[in-house]
């Protein structure tokens, strides 16, 4: 996360500055996180929704906006993932579906603001959408929207810029159509994964985590940024990724994981959190016309000639590498600065910062060229001044910083203490495995009956495996924290301690090891 414009660790200190403290859960503070703070922050505004929403749970008013796309596809067979009819079933039946399990997550109602294939919405009714996800956030604690995948990410970043309420709006949808059969319960499709998308999806937006967050994106348990997030992958459920930065977090069944947030987070307190982008102040005539154009070898200047002539009002150029352009498109968009269009500079790579600004153009940043695009045609709704845009390129769509907490904690095991097994004589063992990620590190305290913590030699193993012997010494605090190697293999892992003879006969039989706390590298 050292990219320049783009999402950025930010320390806790620096988070502050912003207005926001922030305090990181550590593992050798001894705080009771549960497994659903791992960003713990402290805004009064962001604390405050997710306690009331952790006070009364199932009571939080949930709207699901739909719009189709293959979560409410009916496929042509149930073992047909690929062939099928997308947005076919209402979302009020696909809800019931859910239930009675959802009725103990949320209070959860349906508007069916379309049923069709992503690519089918216009731009007009993009507006039109963000205003109805306003309208229900007026008595809904959540929205939940539910669209096709393949614009998913221009969906959610549309709403991230227009939207106005910083309650939590979640975007999901699915890979694999829902049912094969007239009714969403007729023939499910084998393996779909649209009910535990919809479902966890309004758990995300009920439990008010995402408060401040702006529009993030939830399906196959993961939890993206509008942002950052991008479709990678035609047909698998893992398509969606943040490739910057990684995913903001996960859905592990009972855990909410949130590893880091937008910047905008840092807002939440003040009256700088919502964009300038009200659509509700602009009519559709309003709204104009922007394209992309594509660079490649030779490129011809015709692509923007052509949206020129369609009356295009701002272009994105996806240029080659760090913004380049083919002298035939960069001839044809020194014409266009001339008729007044407005140009911005993103890269075709996929990833990476472009910096190149000039008379006419607005550097992206490290903007996905889709995502620029709407960004470019909202800032010509709203201003005549280049300037002005400009910096909503590098405020807006390049925030300064995300923020990252301190130290990343990964869930711990669901009971909070977890038990202990092997009691008094030789050996300590975490009873139930831990999950992990990526590479990871454990950090064990090791606490004593009467704060009593016996001294000798202990052994660690992690799944079988001996990483560290620790010599022990008498604590006056009855806690000892240790903490193990990097370990790179991820997995559910089993810590074990084994004691030497010296130590088990001083060893209490409370004696336990207790908050395992994994923290990924
Ligand atoms: C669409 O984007 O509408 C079709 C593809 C999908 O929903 O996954």
């Amino acid at each position: 996360m050292t990219k320049k414009n783009s999402m950025r660790a930010v320390s806790a200190a620096a988070v502050t500055g912003l207005g926001l403290a922030v305090l990181a859960v550590g593992a050798s503070t001894g705080a009771t996180a549960s497994p659903e703070t791992q960003v713990v922050v402290s805004s009064p505004t962001y604390q405050k929704a997710v306690a009331q929403a952790a006070a009364a749970p199932g009571a939080a008013k949930v709207t699901v906006v739909a719009t189709g796309g293959t979560l409410a596809g009916k496929a042509n067979g149930r073992d047909t993932f690929g062939s099928y009819r997308a947005g076919t079933y209402l979302m009020s039946d696909l809800l019931d579906q859910l239930r009675p399990e959802l009725n103990g997550v949320a209070d959860v109602d349906a508007v069916q603001f379309g049923n069709g294939g992503s690519s089918s919405y216009t731009i007009e009714k993009y507006r039109e959408l963000t205003m109805a996800v306003e309208e229900a956030l007026k008595t809904s604690d959540g929205v939940v929207v539910t669209t096709g995948t393949d614009t998913m990410e221009e969906f959610a970043y549309w709403l991230d810029l227009t939207v106005q309420s910083k309650k939590p709006v979640v975007i999901t949808g699915a890979m694999r159509p829902w049912a094969a059969g007239e009714t969403p319960g007729d023939k499910p499709v084998i393996g779909t994964e649209g009910p535990a998308n919809l479902y966890n999806a309004v758990k995300l937006a009920a439990g008010q985590r995402t408060y401040c967050f702006g529009t993030v994106l939830m399906l196959n348990d993961e939890i993206h940024a509008a942002r950052e997030v991008r479709k990678t992958n035609t047909t698998r459920m893992d398509t969606f990724g943040s490739p910057s930065n990684g995913p903001l977090g996960y859905i592990d069944e009972g855990a909410t994981v949130l590893n880091h947030a937008p910047a905008r987070l840092g807002r939440c307190d003040g009256d700088g959190w919502a964009t300038p982008f009200d659509v509700s102040t602009i009519t559709p005539a309003d709204l104009p016309k922007v394209e992309i154009a594509y660079a490649y070898q030779e490129a011809s200047g015709s692509m923007i000639e052509g949206f020129v002539n369609d009356g295009a009002k701002g272009i994105v150029t996806m240029g080659t590498g760090a913004g380049g352009l083919s002298g035939t498109m960069g001839a044809a968009r020194t014409a266009a600065i001339g008729n007044g269009v407005w140009f911005v500079s993103t890269t075709r790579t996929g990833t990476g910062n472009v910096t190149g600004s000039g008379n006419g153009v607005i550097a992206g940043g490290d903007l996905q060229g889709t995502k620029a695009r709407l960004l470019l045609l909202l800032s010509r709704a709203f201003t005549d001044d280049i300037a002005k845009a400009r910096g909503w390129f590098s405020t807006i769509g390049n925030p300064a910083a995300v923020y990252v907490p301190g130290e990343v904690t990964e869930p711990e095991p669901e009971t909070p203490e977890p038990t202990v097994t092997g009691t008094s004589a030789t050996k300590l063992k975490i009873a139930k495995p831990v999950k992990v990620r990526k590479k990871f590190r454990v950090t064990v305290t090791v606490t004593g009956a009467e704060k009593v913590i016996p001294t000798g030699t202990v052994t660690f193993r992690i799944n079988g495996t001996t990483v560290k012997k620790v010599n022990l010494y008498a604590s006056k605090k009855g806690v000892i924290t240790i903490k193990l190697p990097k370990q790179k293999s991820p997995g559910k892992i089993g810590v074990e301690a084994y004691f030497t003879p010296a130590a088990t006969s001083k060893l209490a039989p409370s004696n336990a090891i207790s908050w395992v706390h994994v923290k990924r590298k």
